[in-house]
């Protein structure tokens, strides 16, 4: 079922109601991949969807046009999600020339025989007009691949913004004022933290970039489309690309006997101990990898724990390490803690790393030899008001933006 955006201009994406995993992200509201149709002297479409569901995509284009009337097909973005109904699209559409970046050229090329598709490269500054409609490009790599780019129509504010300020929910409501707010916002906040987090550098820039359109409306490839809320979301966005923290502790932790355990529970005790600091404890095996990312996104300070199996970490523990370092939640304040039996190694192991998650030790590891005894209990505590305190610094030094969800 397709929607209008604003006259000539429907949405024709696929609702993924089914889909749970999104490369190792929990979607557990379902997705959705977006397209647009653009109807004017000229007629563009604004992304495909997954392969699967390029059928559903041509229904609703046939709906409103002839599919062979298509001048344009504008891919933003090579990922599969986005392109793999590329090949049914050009083949539907004969008269249609591909838009696309020049970095497009490689993951298009790589993923898709492109033999006999008529292909103009587009960059930032170039625009296409559809008769009394723009589309405007402008490139903006690394958000989410070398080859992402948005695409603007100036007469209508509109912003086609690709992976950009999208959210992993199927719902029937294609805009932000039909869905509940604080469940939009939280979800934005899911996707940043596990998708773009490592691209915060290149968001900033692009809302920088983007400051100086007037938009009144962004219509990204994924989940809803923003037109009432979105002084709520680049808000939102601010503060994620920026790194701003909130005056928040995770203590993250996995744990064999339950001494790694205890442990952490006395860590939170210190944390609570600073007013004005709350504190969050996530047991790694009860949780999953999106979860303990997104609570890491605004965390100011992250205590880690593991015991001790084989002289390293528990290998949950190890993949959360993996996972936090890959998406660059950078300059936290840190605490390594830890049960061991014989040999020393869990701890210790959390301590070293915590170098390649640029984040800064307050102290160096406390550990427990098997169960924690009163006087671990009060080393945890005390440690754990340090850190607090180093979080709190950093919170309040960085200027963070409370959100309605907050
Ligand atoms: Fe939604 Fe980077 O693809």
């Amino acid at each position: 079922m397709t929607a209008e955006l604003v006259k000539g201009i429907h949405w024709v994406g696929y609702v993924d109601w089914a889909v749970r995993d999104f490369h190792g992200y929990n979607t557990h509201r379902g997705a959705t991949y977006n397209a647009y149709l653009v109807q004017d002297e000229k007629t563009a479409l604004i992304d495909t969807v997954k392969g699967p569901y390029a059928g559903t995509l041509l229904k609703q284009v046939a709906a409103l046009t002839d599919p062979a009337k298509v001048d344009y097909v504008v891919c933003n973005h090579g990922e599969p999600d986005h392109s793999s109904a590329l090949p049914a699209v050009m083949a539907a559409m004969p008269n249609a020339t591909l838009l696309c970046s020049k970095k497009a050229l490689d993951s298009l090329g790589a993923y898709y025989d492109m033999a006999g598709w008529k292909v103009q490269v587009v960059g930032t500054g170039d625009s296409v007009s559809l008769g009394s409609r723009t589309l405007a490009f402008l490139e903006t790599p690394m958000v989410h691949w070398p080859d992402s780019m948005m695409t603007y129509v100036p007469e209508e504010k509109l912003l086609f913004s690709m992976d950009g300020f999208g959210q992993h929910v199927a719902s029937t409501g294609r805009f932000d004022d039909e869905n509940p707010l604080p469940m939009l916002l939280e979800e934005a906040r899911i996707y940043y933290a596990n998708i773009v987090t490592p691209y915060s550098g290149k968001v900033a820039e692009t809302l920088k970039a983007a400051a100086g359109l007037d938009i009144a409306m962004i219509a990204p490839s994924h989940g809803v489309i923003w037109r009432s809320h979105l002084a709520d979301i680049l808000k939102a966005y601010r503060n994620w690309s920026e790194g701003k923290l909130k005056k928040k502790v995770l203590v993250v932790f996995d744990t064999m006997w339950g001494s790694t355990a205890k442990m952490a529970e006395a860590i939170v005790e210190g944390i609570a101990s600073v007013p004005g600091v709350e504190a969050k404890l996530v047991a790694i095996r009860s949780s999953d990898l999106t979860e303990i990312a997104t609570e890491m996104l605004e965390a100011a300070g992250i205590a880690f724990g593991s015991s001790t199996l084989n002289r390293d970490m528990l290998p949950m523990a190890a993949a959360a390490m993996s996972y936090a370092r890959g998406l660059r939640f950078t300059g936290r304040a840190a605490l390594a803690f830890g049960s061991y039996g014989w040999g020393t190694g869990g701890p210790e192991a959390i301590d070293k790393g915590f170098a390649e998650c640029k984040w800064e030790a307050v102290r160096g590891p406390v550990k427990s030899k098997f169960k924690p005894d009163d006087k671990v209990l009060d080393e945890c505590r005390a440690a754990g008001r340090d850190l607090a305190l180093r979080a709190l610094e950093l919170a309040t030094a960085s200027g963070y933006e409370p959100l309605l969800i907050d």
